[in-house]
């Protein structure tokens, strides 16, 4: 029987030793200690041992199953301790690990143009100025020289919030506001968004403009062509002519429309100019001296130009954009793409 005990306990020892887990160490308790264990069977095995040999066997089991406890608690606290330390690696966080990258988005290409624009004219010396998109008859219409049944005035192209409250329909509101304020000498450009109810590939009923107004002794005609032009070559390059046809704006005289050479075919003709090798950019003019009058700027010392640009259709060209809509839409995928 001694021989049995010795065996029995070597072989829970190196089970102990070995279990990988704290299941596996509860089975190996239950196996050598517990109630129905090998060594409760040696323990009632004892009856059939001589008398005087009965308690000297008794210590031995006591002393066997006291030291498989023992070994079990140590394995215990090493799997403990094995798992501890699995759990702090797994759930270790890398800090030299570079970010996940966040989509930030990216500015519309309206705001791209605006910003391009406002760029080259502040590099020639304009200050940028806004006003406000409600305006009143006065500053929309009025104070511009336009006559009261002028047909822009009507419901079917303005929008009217209130009797004399509209939306801006051009940004030649800030000519008015800026000449208001102060007296020449002035050189502003106010780029922002105009209202009118008109809506197709080459209209929409909100869109941009930006203004330009210099006003100062002996402004002329020549001057208004050379900003233009030296402009235009700045935001679309050197090959780009432009070209005034003499048009009508109650608030200018006397008064043009200026083309640029098509920035696709240079001038012979494609889908984009719908071939005529030109395409159109905005209004522009001398200050009519009735506007100076209303106010209160002297026009026999003072004179001055103005132009308006569209800034869609330039973004249009400038992106290869085929419809006005497409800007408005705020198709992501269609946004992506700048
Ligand atoms: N405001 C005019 C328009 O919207 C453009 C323009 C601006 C014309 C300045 C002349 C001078 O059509």
């Amino acid at each position: 029987m001694q021989a049995e005990l010795d065996k029995v306990y070597q072989k829970a020892r190196s089970e102990i030793e070995q279990a990988k887990n704290i299941p596996e160490l509860l089975n190996l308790k239950s196996k050598y200690i517990g109630k129905k264990s090998l060594l409760n069977k040696l323990m009632k095995q004892i009856s059939s041992l001589p008398k005087e040999e009965r308690p000297e066997f008794g210590k031995k089991l006591n002393i066997a199953k006291n030291k498989i406890q023992e070994l079990i608690t140590i394995r215990e606290n090493q799997i403990q301790e094995i798992q501890y330390k699995n759990e702090l690696k797994s759930e270790a966080i890398d800090v030299t690990m570079p970010g996940r990258k966040r989509k930030i988005g990216n500015l519309h290409p309206i705001t791209l143009v605006m910003q391009e624009i406002e760029d080259i004219f502040i590099s020639m010396g304009f200050d940028v100025v806004e006003g406000p998109d409600i305006e009143d008859e006065f500053h929309n219409f009025d104070a511009l020289n336009t006559p009261p049944d002028h047909p822009a005035r009507n419901l079917s192209d303005t929008f009217y919030l209130d009797n004399d409250i509209l939306l801006r329909t051009q940004t030649s509101t800030v000519q008015i506001r800026t000449m208001e304020k102060y007296q020449p000498p002035i050189k502003i450009i106010s780029p922002g968004s105009c209202y009118r109810n008109e809506n197709d590939a080459t209209h929409s009923p909100m869109f941009h403009q930006v203004e330009a107004l210099v006003v100062d002794e002996g402004i002329n005609f020549v001057d208004l062509r050379d900003i233009l032009n030296d402009f235009v070559k700045k935001m679309f390059g050197d090959r780009i002519q432009t070209r005034f046809r003499p048009h009508f704006f109650p608030f200018t005289e006397p008064s043009a429309e200026m083309d640029i050479s098509c920035v696709k075919c240079f001038g012979k003709g494609c889908n984009l100019c719908k071939g005529t090798g030109w395409l159109e950019m905005g209004g522009a003019g001398m200050v009519d001296p009735n506007v100076f009058e209303m106010l209160k700027i002297d026009p026999e010392k003072y004179t001055g130009y103005a132009f308006g640009l569209g800034i869609d259709r330039i973004a249009m060209v400038k992106y290869n954009i085929p419809d006005m809509r497409m800007l408005f839409e705020n198709d992501i995928r269609f946004l992506k793409q700048f």
